[in-house]
C-alpha cells in the first residue's frame, strides 16, 4: 500500500531480489551527486553505459561503503546496455566492461536500454544477460523502453528462460501507459519510471501548482509521490544537494483519491527526446 511506504521500503522482484521503492537517476549526473544521494538515503542508483559516468558512480558507491560501513548488498546498482552492443558477443563483452568501469563485483540490475536494434540483436543480448546471471555477474536483468510487442517477441523465443524483472519507461501523469503497465504487471514485471519529475516541464501545470499548494510540497514532490502511489519505482535525477534531499522527502503525505483522478490526464506527451516503446523494429 502506498500509504505504508517509507524510504526503506523495498519490493521483491520476480528474480527474488529486493529493489528499493525509489531510486536516483544519473543521466547527466556525476559522482558528487551520487555521493550526495547515498548520504541523503537513496539506495538505488540508475546509470547506463550511454551516460558515460559508470566509473564515477562506481567510485561513489565504493567510497560510500568504505566511509560508512554500509554493506554492498544494501546498495542497488543499475546500469544499461547501449544499442550499439546488441547481440550475444557484444553484450557479453559490454557486461564485463560495465563491471570493470564501476569497479564492482556484480551489477544488481542490468537493462537493455532500448529495443532499437533487431530481433536477433535483442534476443542475442538477452541470451548473454541470462548467462551473466548464471555466472553471478548480474543479480537481475530487465528491459527499458520495451513495448508489449518487444516483450512478446522475447516470451515467444525458444531461448527464453528469465522474465525481465523490470521495464523502465517514461512515466508521469502525461504518459501513464495504462495498457503497457497492466501487461507488465500480468507478467510480474515491475515498472520503473523515468523522467518522473518531467524534467521540470510540468512544474507550472495548474493542477500540479494547486496540489503543490494543497499538500504544502514542491511540484517535484507531487510528481514523485504520484509515481509511488501508482506502484512505480520513480528515478528522479538532480545534481543539486537540496533537491536530492527533498525529492525523497515524499513519505509524509499522501495524494488523495480525488486528486489522483485529477492527475489521470489520459494524455500522451513524452518529455524525453525518444519513445522507443513505440518502435516497430
Ligand atoms: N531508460 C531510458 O531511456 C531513460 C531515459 C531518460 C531517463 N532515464 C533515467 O531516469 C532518470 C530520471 O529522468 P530524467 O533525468 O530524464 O528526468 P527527471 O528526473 O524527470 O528530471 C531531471 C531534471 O529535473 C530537475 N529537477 C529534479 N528535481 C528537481 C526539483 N526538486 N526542483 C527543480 N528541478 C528539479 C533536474 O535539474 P538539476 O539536476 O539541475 O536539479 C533535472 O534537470 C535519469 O537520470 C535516468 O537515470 C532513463
Amino acid at each position: 500500500m502506498a500509504s505504508s511506504l517509507s524510504l526503506t521500503t523495498t519490493f521483491k522482484l520476480n528474480s527474488g531480489h529486493a529493489i528499493p521503492c525509489i531510486g536516483f537517476g544519473v543521466f547527466h549526473g556525476h559522482g558528487e551527486a551520487v555521493s550526495n544521494a547515498l548520504k541523503a538515503g537513496y539506495r538505488l542508483l540508475d546509470t547506463a553505459d550511454f551516460y558515460n559516468n559508470e566509473d564515477d558512480c562506481g567510485a561513489a558507491v565504493r567510497a560510500f561503503i568504505t566511509e560508512t560501513g554500509c554493506a554492498r548488498s544494501d546498495i542497488f546498482y543499475t546500469t544499461k546496455l547501449w544499442n550499439n552492443n546488441h547481440g550475444y558477443t557484444a553484450t557479453a563483452a559490454a557486461i564485463d566492461q560495465a563491471l570493470n568501469r564501476a569497479g564492482l563485483d556484480y551489477i544488481d540490475l542490468y537493462l537493455i536500454h532500448s529495443p532499437l536494434s533487431s530481433p536477433s540483436g535483442r534476443l542475442g543480448s538477452w541470451q548473454a544477460m541470462q548467462d551473466a546471471v548464471d555466472a553471478g555477474k548480474i543479480k537481475s536483468i530487465g528491459v527499458s523502453n520495451y513495448g508489449i510487442h518487444h516483450l512478446e517477441e522475447l516470451f515467444a523465443w525458444d531461448g527464453f528462460r528469465i522474465t525481465p524483472a523490470v521495464n523502465q519507461v517514461e512515466l508521469h501523469p502525461w504518459l501513464a501507459r495504462k495498457e503497457l503497465v497492466e501487461y507488465c504487471r500480468s507478467k510480474g514485471i515491475l515498472m520503473e519510471a523515468y523522467c518522473p519529475v518531467t524534467r521540470g516541464v510540468k512544474f507550472t501545470d495548474p493542477t500540479i501548482v494547486s496540489l503543490s499548494k494543497k499538500y504544502g510540497v514542491s511540484p517535484a514532490q507531487v510528481l514523485i509521490r504520484w509515481s509511488l502511489q501508482m506502484g512505480f519505482v520513480p528515478l528522479p535525477k538532480s545534481n543539486h544537494a537540496e533537491r536530492i534531499k527533498t525529492n525523497i522527502d515524499v513519505f509524509g503525505f499522501e495524494i488523495d483519491e480525488a486528486d489522483m483522478k485529477k492527475l489521470d490526464t489520459g494524455k500522451y506527451e513524452p518529455i524525453a527526446a525518444w519513445d522507443p516503446v513505440k518502435s516497430p523494429l
